[in-house]
């Protein structure tokens, strides 16, 4: 058997080096050489036969590609299931990053569980046999069809899955796994890269599907190099609060489906819930009305929601105003305000502004916008919007109310939970059927105009 021949290069230029070197003598970056396999050899790929290896592809009429292959695994976890664009395709690999203690082994677990028609094989680099199962306890499921295996070799555990044959891998965490191919310790870039193409080899050729859990860094990316993201399917990212009982599981990039998908499950004593109405939890339950709070019809991916803005403004307690946002892009906060202050004249480059989208949600859709204003001029005017209004619009920076995707399904979303009048951007009437809907719609082109609407 040849030996395993390894090699560094430099991930800026390419150049190559027989050892590692700090400074790339050819493009000189610094700490750009990587570990790399150039040879395995004449082994044959972990957990196959070799014969199908040594296939060579040969080209084949699209039309003669069969289909059948492609039908996707019934996931039981629904929010997950929709996050993956509706079931796991057979063959990818996914990769589920989050923050440490976010709640990743949770979540696969009870996927692996949960899975009770497949043969799972849960592999953990981070915990004892005897976590696992109390975990499991925990959250109160029990598969008669998943196995654990704690291994962090991945020789060793291509050498058990040759054995049992999983139709589901899960791998918890990328960043514990060591390859024998490869000299520098687990963790490392040049690791995680042979680990995972190991993995993605793996996927591809048996037609598994595999879930990769991985760490995250400080500054909120995958650890590990980009080009980790490149090989997987699928990137799934788990994030929120810790000291928030919500947790959101987004897509970044997904090779079978859509990436506006948004997922979001409630951390319990026993286990991640799954919450199928989200709006529910995203408005507070108010015994009396209350200024600075205004309700807005969003959008999460193709899913409505509505989500309840709150907004703090009071005079500056010292020389510079300050200004603080939670779940809303700063910026884009900074620049309502102004538009607030020089298109409308609402003196509130005096004021402390303070921001806060309830249920430590972060929102990106822009339609957000008309009820982030109506929170901060309700705060500042100290008059109460009722909470049967809500708001669905994008404001530019003339003041416009500008115009949002999917309107009559925000509509619909909030006459169902119950609202009563909703305000949108005029220029959204093109193409909406006012008679069908119950709910009052009034439509708007300045903020001015709601404004005066809604305060007098
Ligand atoms: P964990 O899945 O270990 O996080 P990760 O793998 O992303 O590091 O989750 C750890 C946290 O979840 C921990 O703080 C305890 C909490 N938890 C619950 O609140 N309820 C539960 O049923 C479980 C299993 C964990
Ligand atoms: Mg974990």
């Amino acid at each position: 058997m040849a030996k395993t021949k390894t090699t560094y290069f430099c991930q800026n230029c390419g150049a190559q080096s027989g050892k590692w070197i700090g400074k790339c003598p050819s493009c000189n970056e610094w700490n750009t050489y990587v570990e790399e396999v150039v040879s395995k050899g004449d082994e044959p790929t972990p957990g196959i036969a070799s014969t199908s290896t040594q296939r060579a592809s040969k080209p084949q009429l699209i039309n003669d590609i069969s289909l059948s292959e492609q039908h996707r695994i019934a996931v039981y976890d629904k929010e997950l299931s929709r996050v993956l664009g509706g079931g796991l395709v057979p063959g990818s690999l996914i990769l589920f990053g989050g923050e440490p203690g976010i709640g990743k082994s949770t979540l696969m677990l009870q996927v692996a569980l949960n899975m009770k028609n497949l043969k799972v094989l849960y592999v953990s680099g981070e915990e004892s046999e005897q976590q696992i199962r109390m975990r499991a306890e925990r959250i109160g499921m029990n598969n008669p069809n998943c196995y654990i295996l704690t291994e962090t070799s991945t020789q060793n555990i291509f050498k058990q899955i040759e054995l049992l044959e999983p139709n589901l891998l899960i791998v918890d965490s990328i960043q514990t796994l060591h390859s024998a191919h490869i000299e520098s310790s687990p963790g490392s870039v040049s690791q995680i890269r042979e680990c995972t193409s190991e993995l993605m080899r793996y996927a591809k050729e048996s037609g598994t599907a595999v879930f990769l859990i991985g760490h995250i860094t400080k500054d909120g990316s995958l650890a590990g190099p980009k080009v980790l993201e490149h090989m997987v399917d699928t990137v799934l990212q788990f994030e929120g609060d810790r000291n928030h009982v919500y947790r959101l599981l987004r897509t970044t990039k997904n090779r079978f489906g859509s990436t506006n998908e948004l997922g979001i499950y409630e951390m319990q004593g026993s286990g991640l819930r799954e919450v199928t109405n989200p709006s529910e939890i995203l408005i507070t339950a108010r015994e009396e009305l209350v200024s600075g709070v205004a309700i807005a019809a969003t959008m999460e991916g193709l899913r409505p929601m509505l989500i309840e803005t709150q907004a703090l403004v009071s005079s500056a307690a010292y020389g510079t105003p300050q200004r603080s946002s939670t779940g809303f892009d700063l910026r884009r906060l900074a620049m309502l305000l102004a538009v607030l202050e020089k298109r409308c004249g609402f003196r509130l480059g005096v004021k402390d502004v303070f921001l806060n989208i309830a249920g430590g949600i972060k929102v990106e859709d822009p339609g957000i916008d008309l009820a982030l204003v109506c929170a901060v001029l309700s705060s500042n005017e100290d008059m109460p919007i009722s909470p049967k209004v809500c708001f669905a619009g994008e404001v530019g920076l003339s003041g416009e109310i500008r115009p949002v995707n999917r309107i009559a399904q925000r509509i619909s979303e909030a006459e169902k939970l119950g609202f009563e009048h909703i305000f949108i951007s005029k220029y959204n009437k093109k193409g909406l059927d006012i008679k069908d809907f119950n709910i009052k719609i009034t439509m708007v082109a300045k903020i001015e105009e709601v404004f005066s609407l809604l305060f007098g």
